[in-house]
């Protein structure tokens, strides 16, 4: 397997930093990002080799566009960035909407990657199999829209409308885009409950990352397309 060029957002725990530990022991040049640069710091020394640290916060342009800038000097491309930063307060519904809530959420899901997405793809074109991947949730999927939770659950639709839109957009490039669900992980987010450790939730974004025929436009879990 070659040596990649991977960048994952909000790595400094959870499950970003997870799949930049398992990226790093395969060997790849990981990119781990935070928007707190001595969390940042801190992974990066617990991972150890393969990786290094740049400052990022997703729900900020000007730190987005000093990023794109900083990895345009430090790279000739990108082979891979995984749109993990995430954020999951609020369980109002729409009935009860706090929108000054669900626009935050949105600056954080939504408009991040789309704003990272678009400023990084000159440096993913010039990779010679580009992928992006936006971990999002099953709780933004359309058959599962139960209620309660709307800033989020609308985030992650967003984010997978995005992940179509996009893949539409550059089909016939090389860059593929692809949506994911961990699954009910057990991290900050997911809480003591989830069914899930760590390792499995970064598991399918590291197969996205790494294997050499992957799909197009698709939302999976486990590694494997299900119903957007
Ligand atoms: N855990 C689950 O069960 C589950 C299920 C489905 C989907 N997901 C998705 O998986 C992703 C990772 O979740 P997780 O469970 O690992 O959550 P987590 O433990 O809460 O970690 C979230 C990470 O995102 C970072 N982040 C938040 N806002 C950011 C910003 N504006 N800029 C940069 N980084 C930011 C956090 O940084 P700070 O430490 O600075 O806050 C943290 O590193 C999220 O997108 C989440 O929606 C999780």
């Amino acid at each position: 397997m070659s040596r990649k060029t991977i960048v994952v957002t909000g790595a400094n725990k959870g499950i970003g930093m997870e799949i930049c530990k398992q990226l790093a022991k395969l060997d790849h040049d990981v990119v781990l990002t935070a928007r707190n640069r001595n969390k940042g710091l801190q992974a990066v020394n617990e991972i150890g080799s393969n990786v290094s640290f740049v400052e990022l916060d997703v729900s900020n342009k000007e730190s987005i566009e000093k990023f794109a800038d900083r990895m345009k000097k430090r790279s000739d491309s990108i082979d891979v960035l995984i749109n993990n930063a995430g954020i999951g307060v609020g369980k109002a519904g729409l009935s009860d909407a706090n929108v000054s809530e669900i626009k935050e959420i949105m600056e954080t899901n939504f408009y991040g990657p789309m704003q990272l997405n678009a400023l990084l793809l000159p440096l993913l074109l010039k990779s010679a199999e580009g992928r992006i991947i936006n971990m999002s949730s099953g709780m933004g999927a359309y058959d599962d829209l139960e209620g309660g939770y709307a800033g989020y659950r609308l985030s992650k639709a967003g984010l997978n409308a995005q992940t179509i839109l996009l893949a539409n957009e550059i089909k016939g490039t090389g860059v593929k885009v692809n949506a994911m669900c961990p699954g009910w992980v057990r991290t900050d987010m997911g809480g003591a409950e989830a069914d899930r450790p760590v390792s499995k939730g970064a598991e399918t974004a590291v197969w996205l990352a790494t294997v050499k025929k992957i799909p197009n436009a698709k939302f999976l879990r486990d590694k494997k397309v299900i119903p957007w």
